[in-house]
């Protein structure tokens, strides 16, 4: 079992120091793959774990396959539904078995992106230095903390099961605690029934559609008329007293603080998910830190699409929201704020319509989107008074590139 230690580095901007604590067993934990560099309570800290590598896990024929399914997306329906026939069926008769256990042993850095262990609150003991007295808070984190079940893998770790974890840290009290959970939603609820998990270890595919991976190793029947689900996988947020486990694909999940116990899909104080009537809210939010105010946004699935934007109180109510239209179904994923505007940034990544109905019968949403140059990057302005867009909004040629024209 390859395992690490719980190891924090502190530095003092103002009194450099190192401070280590190594769990008094040995954890295996931050599983996933986002770097891990946060503030924590008016103390910058800094926290380190192996050196992780980004990039493709097991590159597979199927992979391939569906590449060449994304360039074939513009072709008639006929082709198209003749291509997904035969492609499913030779995927049920050939589901492939990675030879996984071989990789881990020839590259033990994969490790890394293997499924990490739930663990119950556990305390921890400093063995080396002493915490700081004024670093006092918790950590939480959140990432895909599980890519694959068996033989099955999910396609692309964007769809890997949401696992949050939480370092306490008292320095008046010298003491520290982590644990660490899956976000039970409910595909993770799904694939963890005996049969559905049995079926995975064994290479026949995942239960849930998910944006990137499709269920069942394709299978049509089990795609069809299905949409991607939440994985929950993305970031956290502190909001009103509330944790949240937030991912652009779906509605956030609210968790206790102290158990990482998934509470269930919870958004603003004032209404009900159904009165809300929002679809998806990005896990990138924007909190103004002299206002308390946070701001955000999500794709509606309307049409013609568009992008609604949220401008909410510090305590957790919703208040102002408006939408922007989009001219093609594009994957805003980031924004910003400024004293007085709201800047939306829209790629060209975008998915044709032909894309986005074939998702419908063959799962895997994601795969269906491309970059279409030619469209160019478009900024969005809207006054974060009355969420009005502002009559002006530039193109970037690309994205090294700066304005090229206004209009
Ligand atoms: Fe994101």
């Amino acid at each position: 079992m390859w395992t690490l230690d719980l190891q924090l580095t502190y530095f003092d901007v103002h009194n450099p120091r190192e401070m280590v604590i190594h769990s008094t067993n040995p954890i295996e934990f931050f599983s996933g793959v986002s770097t891990i560099a946060m503030e924590l309570l008016e103390t910058r800290a800094l926290f380190r774990r192996a050196p992780y590598t980004l990039g493709h896990r097991y590159p597979t024929e199927r992979r391939m396959d569906q590449h060449r399914l994304q360039s074939s997306g513009r072709l008639s329906w006929a082709l198209v539904s003749a291509s997904v026939f035969f492609r499913q069926r030779r995927r049920l008769r050939n589901p492939r078995a990675l030879p996984i256990e071989e990789s881990l042993v020839a590259d033990p850095w994969r490790r890394g992106f293997e499924a990490a262990p739930e663990t119950h609150p556990v305390m921890l003991e400093a063995i080396e230095g002493e915490i700081p007295s004024d670093l006092v808070g918790t950590i939480y984190r959140n990432s895909a903390g599980r890519l694959r079940i068996g033989a099955s893998e999910y396609e692309h770790w964007f769809d890997g099961d949401g696992f949050v974890s939480a370092l306490s840290v008292d320095g008046v009290q010298q003491k520290a605690a982590f644990a660490s959970r899956f976000v039970r939603t409910p595909r993770f609820v799904a694939q963890e029934k005996p049969g559905a998990f049995a079926r995975a270890q064994e290479g026949l595919g995942m239960a849930s559609v998910g944006a990137w991976t499709p269920a069942d190793n394709g299978d049509f029947f089990s795609n069809v008329f299905r949409l991607a689900t939440n994985p929950a996988n993305t970031s956290v947020l502190w909001w009103g007293d509330r944790l949240l486990a937030l991912c652009e694909g779906g509605l956030p999940y609210r968790l206790d603080p102290g158990t990482l116990e998934t509470l269930g899909e919870d958004l603003f104080k004032d209404r009900s998910i159904s009165e809300s009537g929002v679809s998806f809210f990005s896990a990138h939010p924007k909190r103004d830190p002299t206002t308390g105010e946070l701001f955000n946004i999500g794709l509606t699935i309307s049409v013609p699409q568009a992008i609604e934007v949220y401008c909410c109180s510090a305590t957790g109510e919703l208040l102002q929201r408006a939408k922007v239209p989009l001219k093609e179904f594009t994957f805003v994923h980031d924004f910003a704020i400024t004293e007085k505007y709201i800047v939306l940034i829209m790629p060209p990544w975008v998915c044709p319509v032909d894309g986005l109905l074939q998702s419908l019968w063959e799962g895997g949403l994601g795969q269906k989107f491309g970059w279409q140059e030619e469209l160019g990057t478009r900024c969005v302005l809207l006054k974060r008074s009355d969420l009005s867009t502002v009559p002006w909004h530039m193109t970037l040629a690309n994205l090294e590139g700066t304005c090229s024209q206004l209009r």
